[in-house]
């Protein structure tokens, strides 16, 4: 029997972050947002929901994805990789989906790539036959290996596995990129992306059917609600004529129709929108170019639209 099988009823959410790490901070950060918060210091591994009955459990990100398959956990923010990765496994292994992406974070984005010794000419995936690749994914790597219809050796790594071309334990790796300075500094370019990844809300595939239920569609509302709200922006700005502001619409795509305020008398329009993309100094100077004076953004502190 497993513990999901054998879990009872529970009237509190556990959610299970990576302890230290790059994906640690933003996670907790984002469940503030949400308005939750703890009793326990950083550093203990269990933190007790003060605001709600949600706890929080500090593991290590390669431990989420099995908490939640084991019921341990409810949630876990996990980057896509590590997720995708131990459920390509279970798969092939002939075991059952057991936990699923239930919303993308925006934070933690990278790339799992194959990457080759700087002075490769890559010519494509076929050049990939009979040769050894280094991983800590081998299960996404096999899977991609057989879409792709080639024939590699997959050499399965825990760590450091940019310095196994080096060391002639492979002839090339798959690791995620992020910045790109670990396959600068390892003489490595990156050739093909197997993955797009960034940290995601993960959940089981069957969902709680106790209190649980009730905190997780509350939870999930609010997670929503502060992603929506982090990239809104409230711009501020005045424009001659209705010329302008028809240029001004166009350099807005990714925002709200622009509404009007109220004349205040200096015979320009004073008007406002909600924009839901990054507004970059960039963008700022294009909209004065186009017209709009006065630009004004503010952040938007709680919302409930
Ligand atoms: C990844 C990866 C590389 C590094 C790449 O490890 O294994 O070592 O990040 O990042 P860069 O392109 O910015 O140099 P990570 O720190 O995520 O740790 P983990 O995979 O061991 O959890
Ligand atoms: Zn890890």
């Amino acid at each position: 029997m497993t513990a999901s099988q054998a879990s009872p009823a529970r009237d509190r959410l556990r959610i299970a972050i990576q302890k230290s790490g790059r994906l640690a901070e933003p996670a907790r950060s984002l469940l503030a947002a949400c308005g939750l918060s703890w009793r326990q210091s950083r550093d203990k591994l269990f933190c007790y929901g003060e605001s709600l009955p949600v706890d929080l459990l500090l593991v290590r990100d390669d431990d989420i994805p099995g908490l939640i398959a084991d019921g341990v956990c409810d949630l876990g923010i996990v980057g896509r990789n590590e997720l995708d990765e131990q459920a390509a496994e279970r798969r092939r292994n002939g075991m059952p989906d057991a936990y699923q992406s239930l919303r993308g974070l925006g934070f933690g984005q990278c790339r799992l790539m194959l990457a080759v010794p700087e002075e490769w000419e890559w010519r494509g995936v076929e050049q990939l036959a009979g040769l050894r690749i280094a991983t800590s994914y081998p299960a996404i790597l096999a899977d991609w290996l057989e879409r792709q219809g080639v024939d590699a050796q997959v050499v399965e790594l825990s760590g450091s596995v940019e310095i196994a071309p080096r060391l002639g334990t492979a002839d090339l790796i798959c690791d995620l990129v992020s910045s790109g300075a670990t396959l600068a500094a390892n003489q490595l370019k990156p050739v093909e992306t197997l993955l797009e990844s960034e940290a995601v809300l993960a959940g089981a595939v069957r969902e709680p059917n106790d209190m649980r239920a009730g905190l997780l569609a509350m939870l999930l509302k609010r997670v929503d609600g502060v992603l929506h709200q982090r990239d809104s922006k409230l711009l501020m700005f005045r424009a001659a004529g209705e010329q302008q502001v028809d240029a001004l619409r166009r350099l807005l795509p990714d925002a709200d129709p622009i509404e009007r305020l109220p004349d205040d008398g200096s015979g320009a329009l004073r008007l406002q929108t909600m924009c839901h993309g990054a507004v970059t100094w960039q963008r700022l100077e294009e909209l004065e170019r186009a017209g709009a004076q006065g630009l004004t953004v503010l952040t938007v502190e709680r919302s409930l639209a």
